[in-house]
């Protein structure tokens, strides 16, 4: 026997403005054309004036409760991915814990950039595993439109702002590859490329938030042997392939890395989950929200093999496979 995180439900958010690319050609100088074509996005959403990362966790992490139809109080762990909290500290973890009426148990916040839903997963897995803890929530919440410079059109046009959620709860299962829930998670971080994605401020080196910036060549050009290579990691760890695949779920950043990374997997086109298109990029939120969409729409069924992965700041890289 062996103790599996199985997720009981998802739940997402987006607020309530959507910028397209149309929009972005009057604020900087880009087209709609160059966009779709460089990146697959066609519109993202955008936080209004006040509304906090919170408050779009909170708002998923309710829909993924109320999905999993699980009572808040039974909930003892609260991870939240995100380089986008409302304040310095505390974490934003907290406030969603508050706002949920929940008072026991731990919350803390992870920054992992675009892979911390994927770290997340693996957190909240490695401590249900522990037998400490029974049911938690992982969300990822983003705003990242707060730390964008609207006058560089070379990153402005890639992100956007949301929030998806998942129940974790920990279940005894037969401790074999067709046990349901977290199968294997992979993890890799390497802080050589550190200045090649990040923000040019903080508390402890500017006193300001400051904002994203990015050598998108350079991403790019690492990303897709990254993401093979931690998946191939996954899939021989567990004895799977790409064929056994359900359904690729993968960080949304840009179609190509995406289109390029199911390719050379041998993942076909049309079990790729994607939402880069009316999204954006939404950091540690991206992949909550392709999961959300996908069991909402049916397609993403209980029993289903899902494979998440992600690549980002830091570099920060991993994938998770699971059985839903
Ligand atoms: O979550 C993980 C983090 N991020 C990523 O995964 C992003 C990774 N990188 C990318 O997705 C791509 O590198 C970008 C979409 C950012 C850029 O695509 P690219 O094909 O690498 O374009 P580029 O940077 O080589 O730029 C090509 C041209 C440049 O002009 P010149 O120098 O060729 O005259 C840019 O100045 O496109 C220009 N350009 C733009 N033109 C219109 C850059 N941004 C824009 C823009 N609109 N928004």
């Amino acid at each position: 026997m062996k103790i599996r995180s199985v997720i009981l439900g998802a739940g997402c958010y987006l607020p309530e403005r959507v910028l397209t690319n149309t929009d972005l050609a009057k604020m900087v100088d880009t087209t709609d054309e160059w966009i779709v074509q460089r990146t697959g996005i066609h519109e993202r959403h955008i936080a209004a004036p006040g509304q906090v990362t919170s408050e779009l966790g909170l708002r998923a992490a309710q829909a993924a409760l109320a999905d999993a139809n699980v009572d808040p109080q039974t909930i003892d762990l609260i991870i939240l991915a995100t380089s986008t909290p409302d304040n310095t500290f505390p974490a934003t973890a907290v406030s969603i814990q508050a706002g949920l009426g929940i008072t026991g148990g731990a919350a803390f916040d992870l920054q992992a950039v675009c892979s911390g839903f994927v770290y997340g997963l693996a957190t909240a897995d490695g401590l249900l595993q522990t037998g400490n803890f029974k049911r938690a929530l992982l969300i990822g919440a983003e705003t990242f439109s707060r730390i964008l410079d609207w006058t560089d059109r070379t990153t402005c046009v890639l992100f956007g702002d949301g929030a998806g959620a998942v129940v974790l709860e920990a279940q005894e299962q037969p401790g074999e590859r067709t046990d349901r829930g977290v199968l294997i998670t992979r993890l890799r971080s390497d802080g050589r490329h550190k200045t090649k994605l990040y923000v040019d401020g903080g508390p402890s080196s500017t006193q300001t938030v400051g904002h994203l910036r990015m050598e998108g060549k350079e991403v790019f050009r690492h990303a897709v042997a990254m993401i093979t290579d931690v998946v191939e990691d996954a899939f021989r760890a567990t004895g799977y392939t790409a064929k056994d695949l359900d359904w690729f779920v993968p960080h949304q950043a840009n179609k190509r890395i995406i289109d390029g990374s199911a390719h050379k997997l041998g993942v076909d086109a049309n079990k790729v989950i994607i939402t880069v298109d009316k999204h954006g990029n939404t950091s540690a939120a991206s992949i909550p929200l392709a999961l959300c969409a996908g069991l909402a729409d049916g397609r993403i069924k209980r029993g289903d093999l899902v494979m998440l992965e992600a690549m980002g700041g830091g570099f920060t890289w991993g994938a998770a496979l699971v059985r839903m």
